[in-house]
């Protein structure tokens, strides 16, 4: 699917579907529409006249327009009362526009960014809709081996009449697609399966990726991580026939806005069966999606750099597989992490912390400005918020809120969860520094308070438990097949934007 630009001035160009956004209670809406001339106006109005549809937020009406020149078909999208108005409308709109478009099997559809206008600037309602485009076409069928038939949109015109805006809307449009492959990237690597995106395969994956997008790319092996001290990722690594890996991206920047970078940290677990504290049976194909954070990483170091944003970003993942075997760790062992500390394994399917705990360790050397983990963590967040927020947690109270902010507006919602000292005591180990487990309760708290032990060179760390968002199984939604959702790369790419 093409996406482009269009000034809408006449004669337009006839495509099968055009897409209007009508607020909930206006009446005029016709009025801005610069795709529509005097005489369809009136038709239309006529039409909708009869039929008192209020337009509240996803409220659809579809209707064959003969009269019309320019278009075959109108899709009038409902976008709610104004006050409540919000990018994700956008993104939503212009994706349930292309799926209409498709069940009619029209290949070429335009969408009236005019109509849309409301709270943000026509440059970032035209990226909005990018962004619905792109997440909502997204497929990963390359394993079935018939081609799965499925209709195409070829062409998708973003409309607007507004001709001084030009400039800054294909600016836009070009940015939001740079971000969607980054987004486009991070799902691929994700809906893999386990027996193809190991460790080391996904490790190749990031350096092909760094050598292609003008990004720095080292990878750690099992001796590197060894000479390293990483307890955490050896320890976990134990029960697998596939050796650990260790990525390190970093983008290069001729002059950046600050010195120190911002480093994100996810984890990478390429399938977690739990190991000796196996898993049950039942849902544990999801376990092949343990690796989502170091896929949003990858994918935001991806669109980092072709945005070329001008601040330093290093991106780390740990990776490696938890499996139980003759030589897994077992409940009981204590191992030692590369600050120093020391860990009781009472769980070994809390095996992500561990693994993290070397990174955010290992993130010390780069002085960051601010230090973020994005991982699927616990099963108790998304017991917690369902599919409809990334549990966030940090020392930094401007830092949390800096991410709460950019989650909102990428369409990535984030909500906080306390990190009280006195949590600790349930983390408090018998026989080392800390256990990997809580005694009782709070299970994404006390995950987020063990992370902290580890990111205690720096007073800005900020850790983001996807375990709920990171990809959805009840089926399609609007924005996202079944499958991976690539959530934290818009995420970070707004954040990162922020300190500009
Ligand atoms: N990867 C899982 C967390 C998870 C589970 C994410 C289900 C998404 C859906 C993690 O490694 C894990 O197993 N966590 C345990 C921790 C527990 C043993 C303290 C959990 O959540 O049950
Ligand atoms: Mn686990
Ligand atoms: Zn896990």
């Amino acid at each position: 699917m093409k996406i482009t630009y269009e000034l809408s001035r006449p004669p337009l160009k006839t495509v099968e579907i055009l897409g209007i956004g009508c607020f909930e209670g206006d009446k005029d809406f016709l009025k801005r529409s610069s795709c529509l001339d005097a005489h369809t106006k009136e038709a239309l109005q006529k039409i909708l006249s009869a039929k008192k549809i209020l337009f509240k937020c996803g409220e659809t009406f579809f209707t064959p327009a003969p009269f019309m020149k320019s278009a075959g078909a109108v899709f009038f999208i409902g976008l709610g009362k104004r006050d409540k108005f919000c990018l994700e409308r956008v993104r939503k709109a212009a994706a349930k526009f292309l799926a209409q478009a498709k069940t009619f099997k029209y290949k070429n559809a335009r969408l009236d960014l005019d109509s849309l206008i409301e709270k943000f600037s026509l440059a970032e309602i035209a990226g909005a809709a990018v962004e619905g485009a792109r997440l909502s076409n997204y497929r990963f069928d390359k394993y079935k081996s018939k081609p799965v038939p499925a209709a195409v949109v070829d062409e998708f015109l973003l409309a607007s009449g507004r001709a001084e805006k030009a400039p800054a809307v294909k600016v836009s449009i070009a940015e939001s697609e740079t971000l969607m492959e980054g987004v486009v990237f991070a799902r691929n690597l994700s809906n893999e399966p386990a027996n193809v995106m190991t460790p080391s395969r996904l490790a190749n994956a990031a350096k092909e990726m760094a050598a292609k997008n003008n990004l720095g790319c080292k990878v750690l092996g099992r001796n590197e991580i060894k000479k390293l001290g990483m307890g955490g990722i050896l320890a976990v690594s134990r029960g697998s026939a596939e050796e650990p890996r260790f990525i390190i991206l970093e983008n290069r920047v001729r002059k950046p806005k600050f010195s120190n970078p911002i480093v994100l940290v996810g984890k990478g677990i390429t399938f977690d069966t739990g190991g000796i504290s196996i898993k049950p049976s039942n849902d544990m194909d999801k376990m092949k999606f343990d690796m989502c954070g170091a896929a949003a990483v990858i994918g935001a170091m991806k669109a980092v750099a072709n945005l070329k944003l001008p601040v330093k970003v290093v991106g780390l993942a740990p990776v490696c597989e938890n499996m139980p075997g003759g030589r897994a760790q077992r409940p009981g062992d204590i191992i030692t992490i590369s600050n120093g500390k020391t860990v009781e394994v009472l769980n070994t399917d809390a095996e992500g912390r561990l693994i993290l705990a070397d990174a955010l360790s290992y993130a010390a050397k780069y002085k960051p400005k601010a230090l973020i983990d994005i991982a699927t963590l616990t099963g108790s967040c998304a017991a917690t918020f369902a599919d409809l927020a990334t549990g966030l947690m940090g020392t930094d109270p401007e830092l949390v809120d800096r991410i709460r902010r950019a989650g909102e507006y990428a369409g990535e919602r984030c909500w906080e969860l306390p990190l009280w000292d006195e949590y600790f005591d349930l983390i408090k180990a018998a026989y080392a520094d800390i256990q990997n487990i809580s005694k009782k309760y709070a299970g994404t708290i006390t995950a987020g308070m063990f992370l902290k032990e580890f990111a205690d060179h720096t007073k800005t760390w900020a850790h983001l438990d996807i375990a709920g968002t990171a990809w959805n199984e009840g089926g399609p939604k609007t924005l996202s097949p079944i499958g991976a959702t690539g959530v934290g790369v818009r995420l970070f790419v707004r954040l990162i934007k922020s300190y500009l």
